[in-house]
């Protein structure tokens, strides 16, 4: 019988729902579990040991179902403790970090936007140091992905230009998951492209794949429907199923109507 690849999914909340439908696009064939911890959302100001705990209590969930590799799609999470959760796990754990790469191979005045721990991480600054030939500004928004959040799950107005530090720049990379759901309002204010990580996400998780199961194909055209629903779970309850989260899934309304399938559930342990 053909192995079915499992892959978990993380994120404080929505934000990674963005991270997921590239996975879904690039790996139709790998059965996707995504979960949502809403519950302790937004992170972006939290302790990074606190943000360990929560990650690791989804990770051993992701474990229990078997999982063969994991994706922490936030930023926030990566930069507070995916190095300690690679040595704890036995499967691979794939960060996301702001791209920042992608926008100094072709811009030269660079906004980043990121939560407050991503900003102050020292992950992002040695990223940045990479680059010395792009001029980066770097931008903690301490309320914006809550306001996300708030607005995708519980319907709550948000203004996006209301979070936004005004300027001029030829280029802005989305440093958050959340923000991605947003990234063409955020190009208009600002009037220049956007940068996220998620597809670069999506082809290192294939890459990771072709690696541990070398026999399997995880070549893929990257229009074909997922042959497995995601299973989505949050927990604590969303008052509206994020709506602009099941677009962000699939081309064609039927595909989206059928993604929302919660079927696993994992409380704070
Ligand atoms: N989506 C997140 C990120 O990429 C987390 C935002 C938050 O919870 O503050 O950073």
């Amino acid at each position: 019988m053909k192995k079915i690849v499992r892959v978990g999914i993380f994120d404080s909340g929505v934000g990674g729902l963005t991270v997921l439908a590239e996975c879904v696009r690039k790996l139709p064939d790998c059965l996707f579990y995504y979960m949502g911890d809403n519950l302790h959302a937004p992170y972006g100001s939290l302790p990074p040991d606190l943000i360990a705990h929560y990650v690791f209590a989804a990770l051993r969930r992701f474990a229990r179902l078997g999982t063969d590799a994991v994706i922490l799609a936030c930023n926030t999470a990566t930069a507070a403790c995916a190095e300690r959760a690679r040595a704890a796990f036995p499967f691979p754990v794939i960060g996301m970090e702001p791209a920042v790469r992608p926008a100094a191979e072709v811009c030269r005045h660079v906004l980043v936007l990121a939560t407050p721990l991503t900003a102050g991480s020292d992950r992002l600054r040695a990223l940045v140091g990479r680059f010395p030939q792009t001029d980066f500004t770097v931008c903690p928004l301490p309320g914006l992905a809550g306001a996300i959040e708030r607005s995708l799950a519980r319907g709550e107005s948000l203004t996006i230009s209301d979070h936004l530090p005004k300027g001029q720049y030829d280029g802005v990379v989305l440093g958050c998951t959340h923000y991605v759901f947003f990234r063409d309002e955020i190009a208009r204010f600002y009037g220049c492209r956007t940068f996220d990580g998620g597809v670069g996400t999506a082809n290192r998780l294939q890459s990771v794949l072709s690696h541990r199961f070398p026999s399997m194909d995880f070549g893929t055209d990257d229009h074909a429907r997922p042959k497995q629903n995601p299973n989505i779970c949050f927990n604590k309850k969303c008052k509206e199923m994020p709506k602009k989260g099941v677009f962000f899934l699939g081309k064609s309304r039927k595909i989206n109507e059928s993604v929302y399938h919660t079927n696993i559930c994992f409380k704070n342990n």
